[in-house]
Parts: C-alpha cells; structure tokens; sequence
C-alpha cells in the first residue's frame, strides 16, 4: 500500500538521488531552485524558507510518498494560488527514479486530489508540465486534468492544466 505524509527536512537527501541529470531536474522544476546539480540542502532550504514566509502563512505544503516498509518513494508540494484557498495548485512532482513507470505518480496525486478536494475542501487543482514532457502530461491526464492552455517559456513551452471538483470522481 501507498499513502501519504508531510515532508521532513531528511526526505531531500532521497529527493536529492532521483534527480540525477539535467533534463530530468529542468522538467520537475529545478531551474526555480537555481542551477544543476542540486543539492537536499538546497531542497530544504527552499521548503523551509517558504513554510515559514510570514507574508504568506500556512501557503506550503511539501507532501512524500511512501510504502509498507517506510520507504519515501515520491513526491509533489501544494500550494494556494495567490491565497485563494479554493484554489490549490501541485508542483515538483517526483517519483523515483528506479520505479517510474510503475503507477507510483499516478497513485501520488490520486492521493494528493483526495486530500485536496475531500480535506482541504478547494474547487480546483492546477498544475503545469513542459510540453516535453510526456510521461508527466499522461500521468496527470489520466486523473482527469484538462490542458486550459500553452504558455510560452524557457527552457520549454507549458501546458497548464487544471481538475475541477465537479471532474473529480
Ligand atoms: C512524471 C512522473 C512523476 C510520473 O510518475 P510515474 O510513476 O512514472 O507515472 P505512472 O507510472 O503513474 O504513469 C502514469 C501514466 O503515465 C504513463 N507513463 C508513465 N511513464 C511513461 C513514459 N515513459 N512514456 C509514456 N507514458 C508514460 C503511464 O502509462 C500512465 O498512463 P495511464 O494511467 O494512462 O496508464 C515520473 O515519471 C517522474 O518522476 N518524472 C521525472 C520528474 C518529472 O518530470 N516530473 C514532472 C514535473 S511536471
């Protein structure tokens, strides 16, 4: 069985492992933590910096995936869109390397949709993935996210994508 948990600051050394080359740490997002390589302190730095912003409380939540030993097998954050509370977006999704493929992302959001209609009661989810990034477009298609638009950007265009609550089943 898979579940879920909030990130603790030891889960970026596991992180850290599955970005092992440049495309890959450009396609999850890596360029907004600066250049590659990158390190799991730069991976907490940055989770701890936006937990504690003061101008935006409680606006980040940094989720693991992880199995019936423990083992942490991947991983996405949420956040509020401009504060709107109704309105969540996921980002910096990951799975490990050594088992994508497998359904572990597909189940991931499957969980994170849960938490974000059921629990944190919003009316949509949004996300964005370069539209290179076929693997990523499919997973997030399959739980029922819609392309909205292409936006043009470097290195690669985005496709962003949203799931409305009256979408999720
Ligand atoms: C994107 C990612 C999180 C998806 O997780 P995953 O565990 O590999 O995906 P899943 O096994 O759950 O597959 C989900 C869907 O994608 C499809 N898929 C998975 N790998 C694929 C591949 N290499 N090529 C084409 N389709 C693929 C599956 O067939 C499945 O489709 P289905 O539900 O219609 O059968 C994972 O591949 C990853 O960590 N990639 C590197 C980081 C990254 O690019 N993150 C995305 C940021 S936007």
């Amino acid at each position: 069985m898979l579940s879920l948990r909030p990130y603790k600051s030891c889960d970026s050394e596991t992180i850290e492992k599955w970005i092992r080359d440049e495309e890959v740490f450009k396609k999850w997002g890596g360029l907004l933590f600066g250049d590659f390589p990158i390190t799991a302190g730069t991976i907490d730095d940055m989770y701890r910096l936006n937990n504690g912003k003061c101008d935006e409380p409680d606006n980040f939540y940094p989720w693991v995936l992880f199995d019936d030993e423990g083992t942490v097998v991947g991983h996405f954050i949420m956040r509020y869109m401009h504060g709107d509370r109704k309105n969540l977006r996921f980002g910096w999704v990951i799975v490990d390397d050594s088992l994508r493929g497998k359904g572990y992302g597909n189940r991931m959001l499957e969980l994170g949709l849960k938490y974000a209609f059921e629990i944190l009661n919003v009316d949509k989810v949004t996300l964005g993935v370069f539209e290179n990034n076929e693997p990523a477009h499919k997973c997030y298609s399959s739980l029922g996210f819609k392309d909205k638009e292409v936006v043009i950007k470097e290195p690669w265009n985005v496709i962003e994508m949203e799931i409305n609550r009256a979408d999720y089943t």
